[in-house]
């Protein structure tokens, strides 16, 4: 593959969540291996989807590859640029380039903001804008550009439908102009009927503004409909990457008997196995919750990690820092 069409390059990604102990000196008693040693290129204008059990990294690997978590080792290379070495207003300028849709439309828009300062934030941070009136119709073109009306720009997010928000969140992520955006879950939290005027919605923006995107999904069948290529991460590693036709019709799972990921559970694991080797008779029913990624802690506090560690970042707060 011709070195030119890569836009993203992510070189042995690493991220270690550390576990503290201690109230007045917090001293490190492990680490959460959230993302451990991922390498992989994205190329410009496809679709790469990131799928995987609940818990293996898919959205720590996002967060990581956009810089809104430092990594602990690797380098994320974007159109050439190693983004792990930039700080300040230089990390900025590149995360104009970079943006990332949220899975829960709700949680991610502040409900004490107005739709226009909403999406006018990023015009405002980037300075994108002359001024105000040139910010609001730029927000009024994007409102447009999701099939919004553009008359909706005083509302508040309670006044809209899921569908509704979801398309506000878009707009949000393509105002600042991106080449590159990581879709995590963008849909899994919608109504199904909605569902599919989404994925066409980010289908039809990539065709017309040369969109690449990083789409982190459960629903596989929405995956091989919207993806170029699919990596299947496991244990925050990825286990397998390949066009989307051959991991389906050719899974390498199905010919490994001890494959990570035949470990799925839940929809995932049904719907996976039951799309790509219906002929298997020995389907192991698939057990387990959230991997183990936390060392050298006791299953007791593994458990009890997974239940709440993943909820601390809240996604306002990263939202700040992607527009730091
Ligand atoms: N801020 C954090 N601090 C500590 N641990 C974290 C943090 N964020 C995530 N983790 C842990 O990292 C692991 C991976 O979490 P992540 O949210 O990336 O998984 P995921 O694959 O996106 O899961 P899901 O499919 O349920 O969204 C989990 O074990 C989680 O508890
Ligand atoms: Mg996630």
């Amino acid at each position: 593959m011709n070195e030119d069409r890569v836009l993203v390059r992510v070189e042995g990604l690493k991220k270690y969540f550390p576990i503290t102990r201690g109230i007045l000196i917090q001293r490190q008693v492990g680490a959460v291996q959230a993302v451990d040693g991922l390498t992989f290129d994205i190329y410009r204008g496809e679709t790469l989807g990131l799928v995987g059990e609940s818990g293996c990294g898919k959205t720590t690997a996002g967060r990581t590859i956009l810089l809104l978590y430092r990594p602990t080792a690797g380098r994320v290379i974007f159109d050439g640029v190693d983004l792990t070495v930039l700080k300040g207003e230089a990390l900025r300028r590149m995360r104009r380039r970079m943006q990332m849709i949220f899975q829960d439309p709700f949680a991610s828009l502040n409900p004490r903001m107005t739709i226009a300062r909403i999406i006018g934030e990023p015009i405002r941070v980037h300075k994108l804008a002359a001024n105000r009136k040139e910010e609001i119709e730029r927000v009024q073109e994007l409102l447009r550009l999701v099939q919004l009306n553009p008359r909706f720009i005083n509302r508040y997010p309670h006044e809209f439908s899921g569908g509704q928000r979801q398309r506000i969140g878009i707009a949000r992520a393509l105002a600042s102009n991106p080449e590159f955006i990581v879709c995590d879950e963008p849909i899994s939290a919608l109504d199904v009927s909605i569902q599919a005027q989404i994925v066409n919605l980010l289908e039809d923006l990539q065709d017309q503004l040369g969109l690449t995107y990083l789409f982190i999904a459960h629903d596989l069948s929405m995956v091989r409909h919207i993806c170029d290529r699919v990596a299947v991460m496991y244990l925050g590693r990825i286990v397998e990457l390949a066009p989307k036709d051959e991991l389906y019709d050719h899974p390498r799972c199905s010919r490994r008997s001890r494959c990570r990921t035949r470990r799925w559970n839940g929809a995932v694991g049904a719907s996976f196995w039951r799309a790509t080797s219906p002929a298997r008779s020995t389907r192991r029913r698939a057990v387990g919750s959230a991997p183990a990624v936390l060392w050298p802690l006791s299953a007791r506090t593994r458990s009890r990690s997974g239940g709440t560690w993943a909820g601390v970042t809240g996604w306002r707060a990263i939202l700040r820092i992607a527009n730091r």
